[in-house]
C-alpha cells in the first residue's frame, strides 16, 4: 500500500491516563495498574479527553489518471497536529519556523487557499493537515483550482490538428485556474463546510493554543485528526491491474479504484426505434451541454455557471421545441444531448461518439447535420440593462477554423452561423461571432471533431477567456449567476419566484429554441416559440439550491425518493451510478418534453405487454405526481417521452487500454473512512511517560497471569468431587 503509514504524525493520542484495561488483564493487575496510573496522573492538572466530531467536512481525495495521482491523503491512523489559525500570510511564520509544537494542523482562511500559499505548505514537514474554511463573500479576485488549459490533449487540437492551437497557445481559457486540483498531497485537506463548526474549532484555538508574548502555549493544547487514508497508489495503470490481480487470484477481492463513471440523457425531438440503426439518410441537429462540475473538494461541485445555468437553458429550449405547433413537420430531428464526466477529459462524449463509430447507438456520425454546444451561457441582460451596457447581452459563437479551411464545411458552417445570428434579431441577447482565428473553448464538440469534420458552433457567454472567475470551484453558486430571492419566502414561493437570472436564460433559451426550429428545416414564423421563465426559475431552484422540492417530487418515479435531499445540490460526477443529477435532468426532460398517457400502474411498467405503446420508441415512468391538496396522499400517472440513458464510462475502460492518451483515464480511489475531530492533547513528556508506565504494567500483568496459570492447580485446587464422572 506504498506510502500508507510513511507520514508525519504525533504520537499524542496514544496513551493517556485512561488506558482502558483489556479484559484478560485479570482483577489482580487491574488494580494494580489503576493505582499505579492514578499515581502518575496525581497532580497534573489534565482534562478529561473529550473528542469533538467535526460533522460538516469534505475531504479531497485521491484521482488517477494514466501517469500521476492527484488529491490529497492521510497516513493510515489518521493525521494529527497543534491546531493553527492562519487568517493573514504573516500568520504562517508560526506554522513554518517559529511554533514549538510541530507538527501544526492549519485551519486556513480560505481566502488564503491558493497556489502561493499551498507551495509554502508543500514545503515543510511541519505541517500535518490543513481545514480550509469557506471565504465569504467569494474572493473577489476570483478562485478556480481547475487547470489553465482544462482537458488540454484530449481535445481536438494536437500536433496533427492546428498544431498553433494545442495546449491553449492561442487563448488561456481559465486565466486565474491555480491548478491546484490537480496537484499531489501528502497530508489530508478538508473543507469546512458550516461556519458554526469553523467557530468551534476557533474557540478551542483561542482557549488554549494562543501564543503569549512571544512564548509557546502551554499544554494541554487543541489538536486536530483528519483521517483520509487512500487505498489506491501512482496512476490508474497500478490500481487497475491490482483490481484484477485481486479478482483473479483473491477469493475476496478488494478493489483499490473505480473507474469515474455515470450516464449521459439524450432524447430526440420526433422519437425513433432505439433498437435499430436510424436510416444513413435521416439528418440530425445535435443539441449538447455538460452536466458535470468539479471542485478541489470530493462531491463539493455547485457548478451553477459552469454548468447549471446551460444544461437548464438547454432544457427549456427542448421544452419550447416540443410545444410548438408545428414540429412534427420538420424534416430533420434534433436530439438533446446531455454529458456527463466532461470534466475528466470528456468522458460522456468521448463515449458517445466511441459507440456511434462501433454501432452501438443507433445514430451514426453520420447522421449528425449540425452540432450546437451550450457551454456556460450565463448572460445577465437585466444588470446590464439597467446601466445601459448592451454588450453584456451578447452570446458569442466559437467554431473550429481547422475544418472551416474544408470548402465542404465552410459554407455548412457559415449557414449554421447565419441562422444562429438571425433568430436573435429583435430579441435582448445577440449573437456573435468571434474572431476566425480563434480556436474552440473547451467542449463536447471537440471530441465529434476528433472524429469527423462536423459543421459545429458551441455557444457561451465568453468571447476569449472564461468570464467565469469561479470555474470549477466551490465558489461557482447561486450568488455567482446573481440569483437573488426576496426576503421571508416560504420554499414553495421561492420555488415560484421568477428571478432576473430566469428570465435572461429564458430570453437565450428561446432564441436558442427558434435558431433550432430554423435549422432542422421550419420556414414558419417563429415567435410562438417561447421559453418559460416559470420552468426555468424552478429548474434553477432544484439544481442549485435544493432538490426535494414539491415539483421534482411530483416528477420522479417513487423509488427514487432518496435522492431528493437538503442538502446543496452538487453534480460530481461519480463511481456509483446514477448519481442525482442525471436522474433528475431524465425526468425533468421527461417531464418538459413527454407527455401523460392513460395507463395503469401495470400497462406503464411493462410497456411490452401494452398494445400500441411501441416499447421501442418511447420511455414510460411512472411517476409520483403531485400532493393532493388536502391530503397526503400522491395521485401518480405515467409518462411518455422519448428520454434514454445511455453509459458514460471511458472507453479506456472498455478496451483495457488503462494508460490510454486517447480517451480519460480517471479514476478515483477508494478508502475506509473520512473522518475529523478536535480534542486536547497533554504534553508529549506526560504521554511518554504514561505510556512506557502502560507498558511496564502490561509487562507486569503478562507475568503475573503466567505464573498464576503455571500453578493454577495449586492457587485454586478444587476438592475432587467423588460422584463426578470421570474419563
Ligand atoms: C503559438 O502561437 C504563436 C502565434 O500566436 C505562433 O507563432 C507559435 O508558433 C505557436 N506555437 C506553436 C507551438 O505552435
Ligand atoms: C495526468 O494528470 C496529470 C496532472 O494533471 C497531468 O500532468 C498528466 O499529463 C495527465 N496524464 C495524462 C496521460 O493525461
Ligand atoms: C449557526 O449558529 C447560529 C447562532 O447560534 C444559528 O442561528 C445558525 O442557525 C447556525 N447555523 C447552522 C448552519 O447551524
Ligand atoms: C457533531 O455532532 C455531535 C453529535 O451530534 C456533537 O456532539 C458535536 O458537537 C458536533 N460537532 C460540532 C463541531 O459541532
Ligand atoms: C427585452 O428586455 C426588456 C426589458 O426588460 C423587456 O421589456 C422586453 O420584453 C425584452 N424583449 C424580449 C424580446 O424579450
Ligand atoms: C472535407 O470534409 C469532407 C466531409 O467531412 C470530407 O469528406 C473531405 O475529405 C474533406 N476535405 C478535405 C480536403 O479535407
Ligand atoms: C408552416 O405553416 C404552413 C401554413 O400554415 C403549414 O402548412 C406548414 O406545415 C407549417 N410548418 C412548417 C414546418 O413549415
Ligand atoms: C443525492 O442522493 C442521495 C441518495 O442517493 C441522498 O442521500 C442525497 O441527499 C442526495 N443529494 C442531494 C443534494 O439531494
Ligand atoms: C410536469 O410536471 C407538472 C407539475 O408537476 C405536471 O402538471 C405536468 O403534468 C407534468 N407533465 C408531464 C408530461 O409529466
Ligand atoms: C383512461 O382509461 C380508462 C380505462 O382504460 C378510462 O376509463 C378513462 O376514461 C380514461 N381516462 C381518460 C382521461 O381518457
Ligand atoms: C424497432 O426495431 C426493431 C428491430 O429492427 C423491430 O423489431 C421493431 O418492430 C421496431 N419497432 C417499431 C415500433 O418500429
Ligand atoms: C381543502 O380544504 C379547504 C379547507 O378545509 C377547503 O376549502 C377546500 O375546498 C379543500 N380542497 C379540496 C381540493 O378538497
Amino acid at each position: 500500500m506504498g506510502r500508507a503509514g510513511g507520514r508525519r504524525g504525533m504520537t499524542a493520542v496514544v496513551g493517556s491516563c485512561w488506558i482502558s484495561l483489556p479484559a484478560w488483564c485479570g482483577p489482580l493487575p487491574a488494580l494494580l495498574l489503576a493505582l499505579l496510573v492514578a499515581g502518575s496522573c496525581e497532580g497534573n492538572s489534565v482534562e478529561r479527553k473529550i473528542y469533538i466530531p467535526l460533522n460538516k467536512t469534505a475531504p479531497c481525495v485521491r484521482l488517477l489518471n494514466a501517469t500521476h495521482q492527484i488529491g490529497c491523503q492521510s497516513s493510515i491512523s489518521g493525521d494529527t497536529g497543534v491546531i493553527h489559525v492562519v487568517e493573514k500570510e504573516e500568520d504562517l511564520n508560526w506554522v513554518l519556523a517559529d511554533g514549538p509544537h510541530p507538527p501544526y494542523m492549519i485551519l486556513l482562511d480560505g481566502n488564503l487557499f491558493n497556489g502561493k500559499v499551498m507551495q509554502q505548505l508543500k514545503g515543510t514537514s511541519r505541517v500535518s493537515g490543513l481545514a480550509v474554511s469557506v471565504a465569504k463573500p467569494s474572493p473577489p479576485q476570483g478562485f478556480s483550482p481547475g487547470l489553465k488549459c482544462p482537458n488540454d490533449g484530449f481535445g481536438v487540437y494536437s500536433k496533427d490538428y492546428g498544431p498553433q492551437y494545442a495546449h491553449c497557445n492561442r487563448t488561456v481559457w481559465n486565466p486565474v485556474g491555480s491548478g491546484l486540483s490537480y496537484e499531489d498531497f501528502d497530508f489530508p485537506i478538508f473543507l469546512l463546510e458550516d461556519a458554526n463548526e469553523t467557530q468551534v474549532i476557533k474557540q478551542c484555538y483561542q482557549d488554549h493554543n494562543v501564543p503569549t508574548d512571544g512564548s509557546g502555549p502551554e499544554y494541554p493544547l487543541c489538536a486536530m485528526q483528519l483521517f483520509s487514508h487512500m487505498h489506491a497508489v501512482t496512476s490508474t495503470v497500478t490500481c487497475m491491474r491490482r483490481n484484477s490481480i485481486q479478482n483473479t487470484f483473491s477469493i475476496n477481492p478488494e478493489t483499490v479504484c473505480d473507474p469515474l463513471l455515470d450516464y449521459n440523457v439524450w432524447s430526440t425531438l420526433h422519437p425513433i426505434n432505439a433498437s435499430e440503426k436510424v436510416d444513413p439518410k435521416k439528418e440530425f441537429i445535435m443539441v449538447a451541454t455538460r452536466i458535470d462540475s468539479h471542485s478541489f473538494f470530493w462531491n463539493i461541485a455547485p457548478g451553477a455557471e459552469s454548468a447549471v445555468s446551460s444544461f437548464v437553458t438547454h432544457l427549456a429550449a427542448a421544452e419550447a421545441l416540443h410545444k410548438a405547433s408545428d414540429v412534427h413537420l420538420l424534416q430533420r430531428n434534433i436530439m438533446f444531448t446531455f454529458f456527463q464526466g466532461e470534466t475528466f477529459d470528456y468522458i460522456g462524449s468521448s463515449r458517445m461518439v466511441y459507440d456511434m463509430e462501433k454501432d452501438k447507438f443507433p445514430l451514426r456520425l453520420e447522421n449528425i447535420h449540425s452540432f450546437v454546444e451550450l457551454n456556460q451561457v450565463f448572460c445577465f441582460l437585466y444588470l446590464f440593462l439597467q446601466v445601459a451596457l448592451r454588450n453584456g447581452s451578447i452570446l458569442w459563437m466559437h467554431t473550429d477554423p481547422v475544418s472551416r479551411l474544408n470548402a465542404t464545411v465552410e459554407p455548412q458552417v457559415k449557414n449554421l452561423l447565419d441562422i444562429l445570428s438571425n433568430s436573435s434579431v429583435g430579441a435582448n441577447v445577440t449573437l456573435q461571432e468571434v474572431g476566425f482565428s480563434q480556436p474552440l473553448p473547451p467542449s463536447s464538440f471537440q471530441r465529434f471533431l476528433r472524429a469527423r469534420h462536423i459543421p459545429g458552433v458551441v455557444l457561451s457567454d465568453h468571447q476569449a477567456s472564461f468570464q467565469n472567475r469561479y470555474y470549477q470551484s466551490m465558489y461557482d453558486t447561486p450568488e455567482n449567476i446573481q440569483m437573488q430571492y426576496p426576503e421571508g419566502l416560504s420554499p414553495e414561493e421561492t420555488l415560484e419566484y421568477v428571478t432576473d437570472t430566469a428570465k435572461s436564460l429564458a430570453e437565450v433559451a428561446t432564441v436558442v429554441a427558434r435558431a433550432l426550429y430554423r435549422l432542422a428545416g421550419g420556414a414558419n414564423d417563429t415567435s410562438a416559440i417561447q421559453a418559460d421563465p416559470k420552468t426555468i426559475t424552478q429548474m434553477l431552484y432544484g439544481f442549485l439550491i435544493k432538490m426535494n422540492n414539491s415539483w421534482f417530487q411530483s416528477i420522479i418515479k417513487p423509488d427514487l425518493k432518496g435522492i431528493l435531499g437538503d442538502e446543496v445540490p452538487q453534480h460530481y460526477v461519480a463511481v456509483s451510478s446514477p448519481v442525482n443529477t442525471t436522474y433528475l435532468v431524465q425526468y425533468v426532460l421527461a417531464n418538459l418534453t413527454g407527455t401523460v398517457v392513460n395507463l395503469t400502474k401495470e400497462e406503464c411498467l411493462n410497456p411490452e405487454k401494452t398494445p400500441n405503446a411501441e416499447k421501442e420508441m418511447y420511455d414510460y415512468a411512472w411517476v409520483q405526481g403531485s400532493l393532493d391538496p388536502n391530503s397526503t396522499s400522491r395521485v401518480p400517472y405515467c409518462v411518455r417521452s422519448t428520454v434514454r440513458l445511455s453509459k458514460a464510462l471511458s472507453p479506456a475502460f472498455e478496451l483495457r487500454e488503462w494508460g490510454s492518451t486517447e480517451y480519460s483515464t480517471w479514476t478515483e480511489s477508494r478508502w475506509k473512512e473520512i473522518r475529523a475531530r478536535i480534542f486536547l492533547v497533554a504534553s508529549k513528556e506526560l504521554e511518554i511517560i504514561t505510556l512506557v508506565v502502560g507498558i511496564a504494567i502490561l509487562v507486569l500483568s503478562l507475568i503475573a497471569t503466567h505464573f498464576i496459570n503455571a500453578k493454577a492447580d495449586v492457587l485454586f485446587s478444587i476438592p475432587r468431587d467423588p460422584g463426578a464422572v470421570s474419563y
